[in-house]
């Protein structure tokens, strides 16, 4: 048992590949049952051959969270197999990058979508469910939301409203008893298959991270996981982050510097 939940019932979305998996992978070696979420059914065979020594404990539901009927359905799924929800973990979405001013429409919407509408979609579908059992809505969210990321404006933009959202929700849910944690996570180790949004719209396999200091699925995920087993409203990854976090509330101007430092040399004709 990793950390203990045993017959805790998990919803986490994007949980076919990735970070999602592993969260999946730790919960359900801690003793949880786990329903997995992808868009398409096209990673189930993978991922129920991967999970196998759990058959029982798992169940795969393919459901866009962008759209209301799909959230709708994911969450009725998990109560059909298993009976009750504990834990909804928003994790899944989309990256993008470039200036505001180069991106298409079409990707505004998309990663709106996927990341804000996605999430809020799910946890109006959970939380009559993890009232019952007390339960905990994670959002992943990003370094990238501790202050705005040039040439990121529209994932800055999209993480940094999960914590409007969760702080909002901790208000709302505090009589319900639901545990609600904004998780500000830093570089993890991706899938060599994961995509990032061009501005054009085009998907692109993100670039390995080089000479930065990046930590594994298994450490991040075990590290969001310790979070909703405590219960904590806001925790920060790595010490870098940290630091990060703590000048901005005090001095944002210096982080600002920095931030446009590190812009104007990506993109030295602006
Ligand atoms: N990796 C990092 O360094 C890092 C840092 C900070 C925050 N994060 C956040 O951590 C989370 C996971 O990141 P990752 O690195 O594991 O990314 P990833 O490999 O790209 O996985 C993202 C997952 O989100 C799912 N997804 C996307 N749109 C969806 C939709 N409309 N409906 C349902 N699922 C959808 C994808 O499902 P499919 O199976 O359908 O493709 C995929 O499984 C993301 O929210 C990301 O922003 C990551």
């Amino acid at each position: 048992m990793i950390i203990g939940f045993t017959d805790k019932v998990f919803l986490i979305t994007g949980s076919a590949q990735g970070l999602g998996r592993e969260l999946a992978k730790i919960a359900l070696a801690s003793g949880a049952k786990v329903v997995i979420n992808s868009r398409s059914t096209a990673k189930e065979p993978e991922v129920s051959e991967l999970f196998k020594v759990h058959k029982g404990n798992f169940s795969f539901c393919a459901a866009d969270i962008t759209k209301a009927t799909d959230a709708q359905r994911l969450v009725e799924h998990t109560i059909q197999q298993f009976g009750k929800l504990d834990v909804l973990i928003n994790n899944g979405g989309m990256s993008a990058f470039g200036d505001l001013s180069a991106t298409s429409p079409e990707v505004i919407e998309q990663i709106l979508d996927s990341n804000l509408k996605g999430s809020l979609f799910m946890s109006h579908f959970a939380i009559p469910h993890l009232a019952k059992t007390k339960g905990s809505i994670e959002f992943i969210s990003s370094l990238a939301a501790i202050h705005g990321i040039g040439g990121y404006s529209l994932y800055s933009a999209s993480k940094m409203a999960y914590l409007g959202a969760a702080q909002s929700l901790r208000k709302e849910l505090k009589s319900a008893n639901i545990h609600v944690g904004t998780m500000f996570l830093g570089f993890t180790k991706n899938d060599p298959t994961k995509v990032t949004y061009s501005p054009t719209g085009s998907l692109e396999i993100v670039p390995v991270r080089k000479g930065l200091p990046v930590s594994t699925q298994t450490e991040s995920a075990t590290l969001i996981l310790k979070q909703i087993k405590n219960r904590k409203p806001i925790v920060v990854h790595s010490a870098f982050g940290k630091l990060t976090y703590v000048v901005n509330r005090i001095a944002p101007r210096i982080i600002h510097a920095v931030l446009l430092n590190q812009y104007r040399k990506q993109n030295p004709d602006n």
